[in-house]
């Protein structure tokens, strides 16, 4: 029989998650960001899911040609744009659109022939401070761009540093004002808002939105899911393999960091940080066990972590577990572990076999 250990992809919660997106800006276009293989759920999953989405933007060339095999027919977005001139080859081949974020992009597209014209996009800076252009730049590199024989079209983007709060800075605001200085009078589309803009200031006007982790079903900030209406896309879900009795004072595991205060059952679960499972996920963390709550108890192992059987006294070899999911949502886990639910999805290991449902 095969490992128990499955991350189960939701295609209905990806759909529903991509609908309210777009019902959160209506009149405003869809890249749904499906980079680092559609955050963990998989590139094929996403096409389905997400057919109702205007276009695809990730970063990975292999990957996008990839999306053009599967029969994706809508503009592709490569958010990094060109790392060196040979991509633009790549980029005319399986029309995809580069972000152009820096005068060496602007280099490559003059000085590289290409046949058929390409539609780009200009990143500004507006306080992230990684990628894109100073607002003192953009008229001249806009100008720049639309004179180049290699490029059809132009459209304006920047990135939100804080959209999930306003009390850290650059706030949304900021960031908007510096965009709406840096690009007066240009005439092009522009697009803005990630998932925390989408969800939590829709107010913001864009002809394009980009969002990547509410479609699967994350949380972009300090509010849950549910509460945001979020659908979750991936059920990582294991079994009982073992069960030990621990006698007070006996311990668990690696380090020994757990240790029983009173006579207790355990379960030992088929899922360790070799499948991504956070490794510092502490004691206390949740696990579903049959549907109720338990915890992880002392140091994830690579390829088992321990639970906590009191609360499911019947609970057995066989017993189900929800390392994170439906009804325990992924960023509940990456809290406990020191880190968000993005890394949790993203970082499901080969190993893990998957099964896509909806
Ligand atoms: C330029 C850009 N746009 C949109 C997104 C999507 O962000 P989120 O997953 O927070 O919605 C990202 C993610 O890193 C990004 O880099």
């Amino acid at each position: 029989m095969s490992r128990p250990l499955v991350a189960i992809t939701h295609l209905d919660a990806m759909q529903a998650n991509l609908r309210l997106a777009r019902q959160a800006v209506p009149g405003a276009r869809t890249w749904a960001v499906v980079k680092a293989d559609a955050y963990g759920h998989g590139l094929a999953s996403a096409t389905r899911a997400f057919a109702a989405a205007d276009g695809l933007s990730l970063i990975e060339y292999d990957r996008a040609i990839w999306l053009r095999e599967l029969g994706w027919q809508k503009p592709i977005m490569m958010m990094q744009g060109m790392y060196r001139a040979a991509d633009i080859d790549s980029l005319v081949r399986y029309d995809l659109q580069p972000v152009i974020h820096h005068a060496g992009q602007c280099r490559m597209l003059e000085t590289t022939p290409v046949p058929r014209p390409l539609d780009v996009h200009l990143k500004i800076n507006t306080g992230m401070n990684r990628l894109g252009f100073m607002p003192s730049q953009v008229q001249q590199v806009f100008q720049q761009l639309k004179a180049l024989p290699s490029v059809r079209s132009v459209s304006l983007m920047t990135h939100f540093a804080n959209a999930d709060t306003h009390s850290t800075a650059p706030d949304v605001d900021t960031q908007i004002a510096a965009f709406r200085e840096a690009t007066a009078g240009l005439d092009a589309e522009i697009s803005l808002s990630n998932s925390a803009a989408t969800l939590l200031q829709p107010q913001i006007k864009s002809d394009w939105i980009r969002p990547g982790v509410m479609l699967y079903g994350g949380a972009p900030g300090a509010q849950t899911a549910a509460s945001l209406g979020l659908q979750p896309a991936m059920t990582l879900q294991s079994q009982v393999i073992a069960t030990q009795s621990l006698r007070t004072g006996d311990s668990v595991g690696y380090g020994s960091l757990f240790v029983a205060d009173k006579p207790m059952r355990i379960g030992i679960v088929a899922c360790g940080y070799a499948d991504g499972y956070p490794r510092l996920a502490a004691t206390g963390t949740p696990v579903l066990l049959n549907g109720v709550r338990t915890r992880v108890l002392g140091r994830v192992s690579m390829d088992m972590l321990n639970i906590d059987l009191s609360p499911v006294p019947d609970a057995d070899v066989g017993s189900d577990v929800t390392l994170w999911g439906e009804g325990l949502p992924i960023d509940e886990v990456a809290s406990h572990a020191g880190t968000i639910g993005y890394e949790l999805m993203c970082a499901v290991a080969p190993r893990v076999r998957r099964e896509v449902r909806g």
